[in-house]
């Protein structure tokens, strides 16, 4: 029996960084799931490679645009297109998101030495990158009256990470944004509009590879600091965030706003000792 709680069939679903490692995770996942998703990442070529691959091996519904996030234009020329395409947006997945070398302290640096222009651009690419889809977007869902907004917040929005200051500052942005559009879009456009966040933990990817794995494959040290601080013990799987998307853009969750839920292997629970 088909369980209609978390039935996401025909849902349309428009996923920013789509290219990338979650974002991408997600995104082929949603497509397994009978949704209808349209991709947004910079390039063109990227994004059109990917809807080629999808369509020939996952499912004819899907469609994609180069769009850059931090561009309002393009991302309301991008929201026309979509929407005379398909007449609504359901779900927005804000997956574009990141670092830079230069807004992070390395070990033989201090604080003297961070890159400003850098530092300014991940605070941009995480919080404005977030903001102003969701601002697009949501035109439609307040249409509607119904809609759902999933932004990637992280562990280094919480407590601490040395070193990554930039990202920190940035994802900590993200929850007061969660909370903060929350409260607003479903005030001011009904209690059908909600937005929440996944808090991924320590997954292996390649803005952090270098951080956590040796060339050997073997953690480095401060890999094996989170696998210590880390109740599961292991990194996460890309397809691990997919359920807990899952869950926010479906009615199962239609009492959950301002939520940010980590998916973390137990990192945020534990005190260290
Ligand atoms: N991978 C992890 O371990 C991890 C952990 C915690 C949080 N996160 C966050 O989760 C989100 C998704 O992560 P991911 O692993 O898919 O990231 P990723 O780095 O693999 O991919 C990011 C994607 O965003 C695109 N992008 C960058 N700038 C853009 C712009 N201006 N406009 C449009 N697209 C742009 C890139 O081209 C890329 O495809 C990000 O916000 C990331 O910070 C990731």
């Amino acid at each position: 029996m088909q369980n209609s709680l978390f039935d996401i069939q025909d849902k349309v679903i428009v996923i920013t960084g789509a290219a990338g490692v979650l974002a991408g995770c997600t995104t082929r996942y949603m497509l397994s799931q009978g949704a209808k998703v349209i991709l947004l990442d910079l390039r063109q070529e990227t994004v059109d490679k990917l809807v080629a691959e999808y369509k020939e091996t996952i499912s004819p519904n899907v469609s994609g645009y180069a769009c850059n996030v931090l561009d309002k234009a393009m991302l309301e020329e991008v929201y026309e297109k979509i929407m005379a395409e398909y007449g609504r947006v359901d779900v927005l997945i804000n997956g574009a998101g990141g670092n830079m070398p230069g807004a992070t302290i390395p070990p033989d640096k201090t604080i003297f030495d961070l890159d400003l222009d850098q530092y300014g651009k991940v605070l941009d690419l995480n919080l404005k990158g977030t903001l102003y889809p969701s601002i697009t977007f949501v035109k439609a869902m307040a249409r509607q009256g119904s809609g759902a907004i999933v932004n990637f917040s992280s562990m280094a929005a919480f407590t601490t990470l040395t070193r990554v200051l930039g990202y920190s500052n940035a994802k900590g942005a993200i929850n007061n944004l969660t909370h903060w559009l929350a409260c607003e879009f479903g005030r001011t456009f009904g209690s059908g509009i909600r937005v929440n966040a996944i808090a991924p933990g320590f997954f292996i990817g390649n803005q952090n590879r270098a951080l956590l794995c040796n060339p050997d494959g073997t953690y480095t040290d401060r890999g094996n600091a989170v696998i210590n601080h880390t109740p599961m013990k292991r990194f996460g799987t890309e397809d691990e965030v997919c359920g807990c998307i899952h869950y926010l853009i479906s009615d199962a969750s239609k009492f959950v706003t301002g939520a940010i839920i980590p998916v973390d292997g137990g990192f945020s629970a534990f005190s260290g000792i």
